[in-house]
């Protein structure tokens, strides 16, 4: 492919460091222009010297002064669906950040549109999906290494900082950021579906906020060091000044328990304000069991029966993002689809699928329920026909 030419719609943080990570990649391209009203993401280019290419007033002009080779899509998740639907009417490939959409509707009318209408390529970015570690997982369960899935445990443990960064951004609040589930565990969920090869018939979950909220704001906070809690990142678009007084009405800790259609069984354990960060699958079969740390982007595996020590992988290459290097790899992935030499690790309906699943644990959360998801998957069935 010669040098690509590209529109953003939404120059925020993500979309700033995937282009830095497809800079990493020797990928030849440049930004042609970009929709945003305030591109948080235009200084974490500006430290590269990455030119952000010309200021449009809005989405409709940007995609008038194409064509383009990649439109890439990273705004708040509530403008997925409508930035989407004008990206499908240009025509042009499209890279969008996760979640796909927002809602169970818009999820439904998506499936409806990508049904009845021919649409360009469209890649989300489910980034997981490109890492080596769970390229390496996904591989042993497909082999068979650990037999049948029985049941696994997950948990994603953020740091104070982060956690406070949630409670600032746009994220806190669901018409923009869905719940705090869908912003940051999609990933995770999809990741779940794959391994099980199942989806979901029964869920369960229980969260709250007891960590964020002015009755829990106890005034200025420091780490051991002397530095300020709180106060290290811009919080970007709508951003809250304070993450105790920030009408965050979202989820600050959540577990669910969900129950596949394989009928493997899966606890997922989250918290936004720990100090021994964690994100760690522990997948228990008939034949052997693996545990992805992806933190330290460690894996080990032992079969059910095998007396010598576990087997040993690591990757390395850890980053201050906990990303390890995914982002370069999931930039390869997209170049290689764009140019036709492999698809890319993740569909569309994978990523509604993963939507769909966390939709329904918050669901059970919010109505205090076990929820059957046969009705939904019914619905999003029909939708795609
Ligand atoms: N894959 C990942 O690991 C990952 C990580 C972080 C964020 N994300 C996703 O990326 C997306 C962006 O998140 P972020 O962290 O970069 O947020 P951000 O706040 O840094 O960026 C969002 C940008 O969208 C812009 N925006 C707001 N309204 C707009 C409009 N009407 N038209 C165009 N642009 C508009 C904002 O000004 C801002 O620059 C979200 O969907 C998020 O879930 C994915």
């Amino acid at each position: 492919m010669t040098r690509t030419r590209i529109a953003v719609i939404g120059l925020g943080q993500r979309i700033a460091h995937v282009l830095r990570a497809m800079e990493d990649v020797e990928w030849d391209y440049e930004i042609a222009g970009y929709a945003d009203p305030a591109p948080v993401g235009a200084s974490i280019l500006a430290e590269r010297n990455i030119a952000t290419g010309r200021a449009y007033a809005d989405v409709t002009a940007l995609l008038k002064d194409g064509p383009y080779d990649l439109v890439m899509i990273g705004s708040p998740n509530h403008l997925h669906y409508e930035h989407l639907l004008a990206a499908f009417e240009a025509g042009h490939p499209i890279f969008a950040e996760k979640p796909i959409v927002r809602t169970e509707e818009e999820t439904l009318a998506l499936a409806r549109h990508l049904a009845d209408v021919k649409t360009p390529p469209l890649h989300i970015g489910l980034v997981m999906r490109s890492m080596p570690i769970v390229r390496e997982t996904i591989a042993r369960v497909d082999a068979g290494q650990l037999g049948r899935i029985i049941s696994m445990d997950a948990t994603e443990h953020l740091h104070p900082e982060h956690g406070g960064y949630l409670a600032r951004n746009w994220r806190r609040k669901q018409e923009w950021g869905g719940s705090y589930f869908l912003d940051k565990v999609c990933h995770d969920f999809d990741i779940f579906g794959r391994l099980m090869g199942a989806r979901p018939k029964r869920v369960a979950s229980f969260g709250g906020k007891k960590l964020f909220g002015p009755e829990f704001d106890k005034g200025p906070r420091h780490y051991s060091d002397g530095e300020e809690a709180y106060a290290l990142r811009d919080a970007g678009w709508a951003g809250a000044n304070d993450a105790f007084h920030s009408d965050m009405d979202v989820t600050d800790h959540q577990t669910a328990i969900v129950e596949y259609e394989s009928g493997a069984q899966l606890s997922f354990h989250s918290n936004t304000h720990v100090s021994l960060l964690e994100r760690r699958w522990y997948i228990a079969g008939s034949e052997g069991t693996l545990v992805a740390d992806l933190v330290r982007n460690k894996l080990l595996y032992r079969g059910a029966f095998d007396r010598k020590k576990p087997e040993k992988m690591e990757w390395g290459g850890l980053t201050a993002d906990l990303h390890n290097g995914a982002d370069q790899a999931m930039a390869a992935d997209l170049k290689k689809a764009l140019d036709g030499e492999a698809p890319f690790p993740v569909t569309p309906q994978d990523s509604m699928v993963a939507g769909l699943t966390v939709m329904a644990i918050d669901k059970a959360m919010e109505t205090g329920s076990v929820i059957d998801c046969a009705p939904m998957w019914a619905a999003y069935d029909k939708a795609r026909q």
